[in-house]
């Protein structure tokens, strides 16, 4: 690789000088201190992606959480320096020596119906990103790339049998009213998002953007938005265990089909290092009126059992009456099962206590009496 040009190092001294003195609590302003910028600013990946590209999301928005994507799977070797602190805090503890356990999906009949005691859950998703081998990550896709990923996808997409069979539409022929249905109906990837324009995921949009949907809208594929793939399984209620065993059964299947990117030390690699290891998702729509009115209570409920509370249209989006998205948090150093395990026992011990508080309410009206 040619080295960095001096006027785009210049240029990236400056950014860098500019970002030190913001207010930021991104991980990004954490980790990347002026002894971890000065060692590893000059480097240059094979597929020629810089610290820049892997870091101009967090520097144009000092409110990012993170701030940081890679922009090939090298970037996670190459960046170490910066990537390590980073994916050992938001993963809650994976240090540079530990490897990320073999795959393990488990057995779905371990996981029953979260609305057993009540019915709280709205509906329930599970999610994983995956990148194919051989393709960087957004910032250095071109548009025949975008093109050629779509076609790889759309092939192993086809002849999908029974429950899984669907149709993959590119996003350039889907009107903007059914995009925007679509999207009301939770089915599709959000636009304009800014940390990922940000980032460079954006270019050449719409070109070999689009979605896979089953018969019945319960399986999903998102082609090209943040990731090369994301699969998604998700239905009305709380049966987790019915959202899990379509989940695995079409990633077996999508996993025999493409060649998807992993390390072994850190699992399956996508472009946000939160997004690693299962880089599974296991989420709810649920409703909680009273810990809704205790958003303390709630994130402090939810961080006890490494779970992330988002709002109702998904990340970076408010509650509307009442109706969280919980997942959890944790993708990486635990296995398939391990990351749906603690999202179901989180959950149920989130719902026990709106009961409970729904239970002091109503004591406390009956002595009032
Ligand atoms: P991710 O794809 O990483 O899960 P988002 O947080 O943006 O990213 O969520 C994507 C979409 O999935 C949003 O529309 C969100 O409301 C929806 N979603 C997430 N969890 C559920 C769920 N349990 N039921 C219905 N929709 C969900
Ligand atoms: N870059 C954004 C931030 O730091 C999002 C990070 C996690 N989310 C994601 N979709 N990768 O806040």
């Amino acid at each position: 690789m040619e080295p960095i040009d001096p006027a785009f190092m210049a240029l990236l001294d400056e950014e860098y000088e500019k970002f030190k003195v913001t207010d930021s609590h991104s991980l990004l302003k954490k980790h990347l201190t002026q002894e971890v910028f000065d060692k590893i600013k000059h480097r240059v990946t094979a597929e020629g992606a810089t610290l820049h590209d892997c870091i101009k999301s967090g520097l144009a928005n000092p409110d990012s959480n993170i701030g940081l994507y890679a922009a090939d799977a090298e970037s996670y070797i190459l960046f170490q320096e910066l990537f390590d602190p980073v994916i050992d805090e938001y993963h809650g503890g994976f240090e540079p020596s530990q490897f990320h356990p073999i795959s393990d999906f488990g057995d779905p009949i371990d996981l029953g119906d979260l609305n057993e005691l009540g019915n709280y859950v709205l509906s329930t998703r599970v999610r994983c990103a995956r990148s194919i081998e051989g393709y960087p990550f957004n910032p250095l896709l071109s548009s025949e790339m975008y093109a050629e990923l779509e076609q790889d996808v759309g092939y192993a997409l086809e002849d999908l049998e029974g429950d899984l069979s669907g149709k993959y539409r590119s996003l350039k022929d889907i009107s903007s009213e059914e995009q925007e249905e679509l999207l009301e109906k939770h089915l599709l990837f959000k636009q304009g998002d800014r940390f990922l324009e940000a980032a460079g995921a954006s270019r050449f949009w719409p070109e070999g953007r689009g979605i896979f949907l089953n018969e019945n809208n319960t399986l999903v594929v998102w082609v090209n938005e943040e990731d090369h793939m994301r699969i998604i399984s998700m239905q009305e209620g709380g049966n987790i265990g019915e959202v899990y065993e379509r989940f695995v059964r079409a990633v077996t299947i999508l996993g025999e089909r493409l060649p998807f990117s992993s390390s072994e030390r850190l699992g399956f690699l996508s472009f946000c290092p939160t997004n690693l290891g299962t880089a599974i998702r296991a989420s709810v729509h649920i409703r909680l009126p009273l810990l809704g009115e205790d958003r303390q209570t709630l994130e402090e409920t939810a961080a006890k059992f490494n779970l992330q509370v988002r709002g109702t249209s998904g990340e970076h989006s408010e509650a509307e009456d009442y109706v969280f998205d919980i997942s959890n948090r944790r993708r990486l150093g635990l296995t398939e099962m391990e990351a749906l395990k603690e999202m179901y026992d989180g959950i149920r011990e989130i719902i026990q206590l709106e009961i409970d508080m729904e239970e002091g309410n109503s004591q406390c009206r009956k002595k009032s009496y």
